[in-house]
């Protein structure tokens, strides 16, 4: 299969307010001259980022605000973004995070997860698939999942969960496909240094965060490429090359003591969530 060619073509990327969805809209049109279909909840972000990329890049933007936790906003969301039948490629970056003991995370606050983190992504990549497969276009997905999907990480036991359901979910629907011209790639960062990670309670983790612009780097090769599954980095291939070879046991425990150390020394300092 030949590598995914941007210029002049339509990717939405959900999460575009911020953080790796913002800086791989950045790279897409700067690089690759993509037009882009920019999601998320802040709209005046978002729409900044079209001014900004219409205005340097060149290209064209159109922008989408929808909250990702509501099924009705995702429904019209995605009627929006396949309606006039030009879409290229969608990287369903958006994602949500919660540090601390699973004890203390609310109800609610778990269901919003699920709801952004998986019912969202499944419910636009089925409709997108269908698109393509019914199509027959040349195409891609990429769905941001995680290396906590990877090495699970105590402390962020819900978040992990989510991030392993896309890593399975992603790579196996990948082999339902019929459409040859269309691929269906699996990303799975290490730390990245984003609002997601820019509270007091990660100051800890701080020294493992990679720069946003290196993790949009690495996801926006593995799309281009088609790559099924990417796992950037050296230490990361290293930790899920381990996860195979010892007991999982073991390597969970070695990140929840690096977790759990992170949790005690924010709480010490008494820093909120
Ligand atoms: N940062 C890390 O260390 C790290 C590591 C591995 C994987 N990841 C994954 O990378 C992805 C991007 O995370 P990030 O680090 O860039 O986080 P971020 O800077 O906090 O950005 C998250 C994005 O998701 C959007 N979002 C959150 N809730 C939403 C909702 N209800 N509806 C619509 N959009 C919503 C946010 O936009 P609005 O607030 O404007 O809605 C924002 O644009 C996530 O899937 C995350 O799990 C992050």
């Amino acid at each position: 299969m030949s590598k995914l060619q941007f210029k002049n073509k339509w990717i939405l990327v959900t999460g575009a307010s911020s953080g790796l969805g913002e800086e791989m809209a950045r790279q897409l049109a700067f690089q690759h001259q993509a037009n882009l279909i920019l999601l998320a909840r802040r709209k005046e972000k978002l729409e900044e980022l079209k001014a900004e990329l219409e205005k340097e890049a060149k290209v064209s933007v159109k922008v989408i605000s929808a909250d990702l936790a509501n099924l009705e906003d995702v429904d019209r969301a995605i009627d929006e973004v396949l309606k006039n039948g030009q879409l290229y490629g969608a990287i369903l970056n958006a994602g949500v995070t919660y540090f601390g003991r699973h004890s203390e995370l609310p109800w609610d606050e778990f269901q919003n997860m699920l709801q952004i983190n998986v019912i969202s992504v499944v419910r636009i990549t089925n409709r997108l698939v269908d698109f393509f497969e019914t199509t027959g276009n040349e195409g891609g997905i990429l769905l941001v999942s995680s290396m906590a999907a990877i090495l699970p990480v105590p402390y962020q036991s819900a978040y992990s969960g989510t991030k392993a359901f896309i890593l399975t979910f992603a790579s196996t629907l990948a082999h339902e496909i019929k459409n040859p011209r269309f691929s269906l790639t699996v990303y799975t960062p290490g730390g990245i240094a984003t609002e997601m990670t820019a509270g007091e309670k990660f100051s800890d983790l701080r020294s493992w965060l990679v720069p946003v612009g290196e993790a949009a780097r690495d996801g926006i090769y593995a799309f281009r490429n088609r790559k099924s599954l990417y796992i950037p980095g050296f230490l990361n291939k290293m930790g899920s090359v381990l996860m195979n070879l010892l007991p999982k046991k073991i390597i969970t425990r070695k990140m929840s003591g690096i977790y759990y150390k992170a949790l005690l020394k924010s709480e010490a300092l008494n820093i909120k969530p």
